[in-house]
Order: C-alpha cells, then structure tokens, then sequence
C-alpha cells in the first residue's frame, strides 16, 4: 500500500481512485529528437499519420483533428518527452499552482498552454490544454462482417486498397521506469489515473501497472499510460496510435512491409486491454503501435492484478520476440530475474532505522 499525504487527506495510491491535483483526458502526444527529419518524416507517412514541418520541427497528426500526436526535433536521436491532455487551461493553473511552476503559451500548431514538468525518472511530461482542433478527417466506414451466427454482407465484395494505415489518435505509452511504486505515486497524484491492471513479477512484486484515466462514467481506454520496472536503460518502451479498424491494421501491416521497414512485434491479440497489436521501430530505435479493438473502462470498475506472463503472452498472433527465438529462456525465468532485481533494490533503498529491530 502507498500512502500520501495531499490537501491534508491520506491517499492511498493503489487503491482504484484517488485525490488528484487534476484528472487529465488523455494522452497529447509523443515527443522526439532525430538527426534526419527527412528519414523520420518517411517512415512516419508509411505509418500512416499526416506529416508537415512547422518552425523547424516535425509534426505527425492524426485523423482526430488535435494539432499533432507526435513530434520530432532535430538532434541526437532520443526520446524527449511525453504529452497528457488537461480539460480545461484552469485545470492547467490548478496543477501549475500544485507544483509551484507556471502555465506557459505552448508555441507550436494549435496554440493553447502548457506546464511542463520533470517525473521522477527525468522524463519530460508537458501537460497540454485549450489546443484548437481542426474538423475530424471522415471515418473510415466499419464494412458489414459476416460470421457463422450473422450475415448482413451479401450482394457486395470485400475489395481493399493496399494503403498505410489511417492512424486515428494517439492512445498511450510505455515508460520504464526505475521505481514503480515512486512513478505511481507521482502520476496518480497529479493527473487521477486509475490501475487497470497490476503486473506482478512474483506474488506481491509489482512491477507496473497499465493506468487508465478517470474519465467518472465515460468510457476510457484500458491504458493510458504502462509504467514498468523491468531491467536495463530508462527509456520509452512504445507509444500506440489507434488505427481505424481491423483491415485498417492489417492493411498497414503490409504497407510497411512492402516499405522494407523494421517490424517489432505482431500482429497479434493482447491479453491485457485486448488490442489486435502490430509494433514497429521507426529508423531511429523508437518503437511504435498501432491498435485496435481495446478494451475501455468507466472508473467504476475496479484494478486487477496479473502474473507477467500475461504481460508477454497473446490471445493469438505472433509470441513476443522473447518467446519466438529458437531457445527461449525458460518458464519464469524472466519473471524470477525481475522479481530478485526489485527485491535487492527494495533491500538498498531501505534507510537503517526500518531495519532496525
Ligand atoms: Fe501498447
């Protein structure tokens, strides 16, 4: 259990709501650096956002009409930041006055305020509200799907056309983090989200949890935000964009096959959230997702807990590149490294006083 204390209530942050300076609606956008806009800008539009350039930086929008979802600056190749979207700019001042810090004129396309914040990792989270967003692009129209109990599809044919994919939005990222229970507590405490599921490296060793936000009865995504203590550099692990439909996926799966591109991981069926998932790096390492299908929540239902298996393993589709080697490591093998790697850093972080008898 985490408790905190904020506005003179004690909190505790693993329960499924909280008290929160703000609850946000949800994630903005991504935010990169790249030595080559050129080269990003191209795997970006066989990615399937709308790309265009605007005071030196790259803009990738989707269909949704917010100004972007993805941004890349010129430099050294490397994550630099990520977007949450705020309701209201008074949310805005409400937070900025929770952090001593001030709202800021968010000069880049679409305007709005922004308050920029340090998470207890290093990562940049710029917080974003009062954005204009443009007319929607037209969805693409969901064809009648026959199936052994329903037929409503008869005298038309299925004909697609190969094309990228027609990203929608942007839907979540994934942070490694070092320490689980720190990072929970900082974005529970500041933007409300609520646990959707806790991942468990052994019995009662989280190592993450996939966070939702609180929308009260509004349906929202199963993850907003994933923070996982897993081994190795700090980093962004993915950000997902939802694609419009199931061909829609399919269909951009292979556009950027024929594009030669770097392929991570799919397509398959996620078990936690339920996503039909299809991953893939961009030229610089960074690896994004498209999805979709997910499953969506109210904040009255409450948080799960999950092994790590069901972190890696799929409903169908491709295993993860860690299972899909010709010796993969064996049962529990990742599951006990994790778990022994939090447990020592526990062990060291302890100050002496708690050992005391
Ligand atoms: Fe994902």
């Amino acid at each position: 259990m985490v408790n905190c204390k904020i506005n003179d209530q004690i909190v505790n942050y693993s329960a499924s709501r909280a008290v929160s300076a703000i609850k946000i609606e949800d994630i903005a956008h991504v935010r990169f650096a790249a030595p080559d806009l050129t080269v990003m800008r191209s795997f970006l539009e066989d990615f399937g956002l709308t790309v265009f350039e605007a005071g030196g930086r790259l803009y990738g929008k989707g269909g949704d009409g917010r100004p972007f979802v993805h941004v890349t600056e010129a430099g050294e190749a490397r994550f630099l930041a990520v977007g949450l979207r705020a309701e209201t700019v008074a949310d805005l001042e409400t937070l900025a006055a929770f952090e001593g810090v001030e709202v800021a004129d968010l000069d880049e396309p679409g305007g709005g305020k922004v308050v920029r914040l340090t998470d207890p990792d290093g990562y940049r989270v710029e917080v974003v509200a009062g954005q204009t967003k443009d007319v929607p692009a037209d969805l693409l129209a969901d064809l009648p799907r026959n199936t052994a109990a329903s037929k409503p599809r008869f005298r038309s044919a299925v004909r697609l056309k190969s094309a990228p994919a027609h990203v929608r939005r942007i839907g979540h990222a994934v942070l490694k983090v070092r320490d689980f229970r720190t990072s929970e507590r900082w974005y529970k405490e500041r933007f409300g989200f609520l646990t959707s599921d806790e991942v468990e490296a052994a019995e009662g060793v989280p190592l993450g949890a996939f966070m939702r936000c609180d929308r009260g009865d509004k349906p929202a995504d199963h993850h907003t935000l994933f923070l996982a203590q897993l081994p190795g550099e700090l980093g962004l692990l993915h950000a997902a964009f939802e694609v419009a439909n199931f061909d829609d996926l399919m269909l951009g799966h292979q556009y950027l096959r024929s594009k030669k591109r770097n392929q991570a991981w799919g397509v398959g069926r996620h078990i936690m959230g339920s996503q039909v998932f299809d991953y893939w790096k961009d030229p610089f390492g960074n690896e994004l997702e498209h999805w979709t299908d997910g499953d969506l929540f109210t904040a009255d239902d409450p948080p799960q807990k999950q092994p790590m298996s069901a972190l890696l393993n799929v409903q169908w589709g491709a295993p993860h590149p860690l299972f899909a080697g010709k010796r993969p490591p064996p049962p529990g093998l990742i599951a006990f490294v994790t778990a022994a790697q939090i447990r020592m850093k526990s062990l060291f972080r302890r100050k002496p006083k708690e050992n005391a008898a």
